[in-house]
């Protein structure tokens, strides 16, 4: 049996760190869907596009290569924010749905040459639309300002100038696209494990969701 575990979640919830957490514990391959839509919006941009434009958008999808994906830059604000534009497309949604199914499918081997146990797919719409079927769902979130406040650290962490505000109002902006757009927007899955790590640490969030998968008795 093929495992996913699909992980879903606003930006900065700590779906991150949880999902680097079981990659490593249950020796699966993992894939962050967002940089799919980062490299794309970060294509259109740069070739001088605006990342609303459904055609330019789409045909840059469809041009992903995947050893684009590695390129540290798409981890920048502003490829976050082309990210949640170009997301909103449909046709951008259908050309990168393929390449994540196909992932889940047939996830990759391990950095060490291993075959993996499973995959782990991290994202807005996995649980719901790209593996509905798969057997661990999480849905991990926590409020905009807990949010904000850990992307606000992590920048002042990383030396780059950061005002709260503005971090929390491009946060809001944000969850606004990616919950309201018609396309398979950000939704947690009906059985999906709902964690809110608003007054949670890393470590609690961890112990929930293994506590939730080892249950199941999949491994
Ligand atoms: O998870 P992230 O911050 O890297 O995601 C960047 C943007 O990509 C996010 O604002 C919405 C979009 N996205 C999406 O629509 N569906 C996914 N499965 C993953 C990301």
């Amino acid at each position: 049996m093929n495992i996913v575990i699909a992980i879903d979640g606003p930006a900065a919830a700590g779906k991150g760190t949880l999902a680097k957490r079981l990659e490593a514990h249950f020796k699966l391959s993992k894939l962050d869907t967002g940089l799919l839509y980062r490299a794309t919006g970060s294509k259109v941009v740069s070739g001088g596009g605006d990342p609303q434009d459904a055609q330019i958008a789409e045909a840059c999808a469809r041009a992903l290569d995947p050893a684009e994906l590695d390129n540290p830059d798409l981890r920048s604000d502003e490829a976050a924010q082309a990210a949640s534009k170009v997301s909103a497309v449909p046709g951008v949604r259908a050309a990168l749905l393929d390449f994540q199914r196909e992932f889940a499918k047939n996830p990759p081997p391990l950095a060490d040459g291993s075959p993996a146990q499973g995959a782990l797919l991290d994202g807005r719409d996995i649980g719901t639309t790209v593996c509905p079927d798969a057997q661990v769902k999480l849905f991990v979130t926590a409020s905009p300002e807990i949010r904000a406040k850990r992307r606000f650290k992590e920048l002042q962490e990383r030396g780059l100038e950061a005002i709260y505000a503005r971090v929390l109002d491009d946060m809001k902006e944000r969850d606004a696209r990616d919950s309201g757009r018609s396309a398979s927007p950000l939704a947690a899955a009906s059985d999906a494990l709902q964690l809110d790590t608003s007054e949670m640490d890393a470590d609690q969030a961890y112990a929930a969701a293994l506590d939730f998968i080892n249950a199941k008795k999949l491994f």
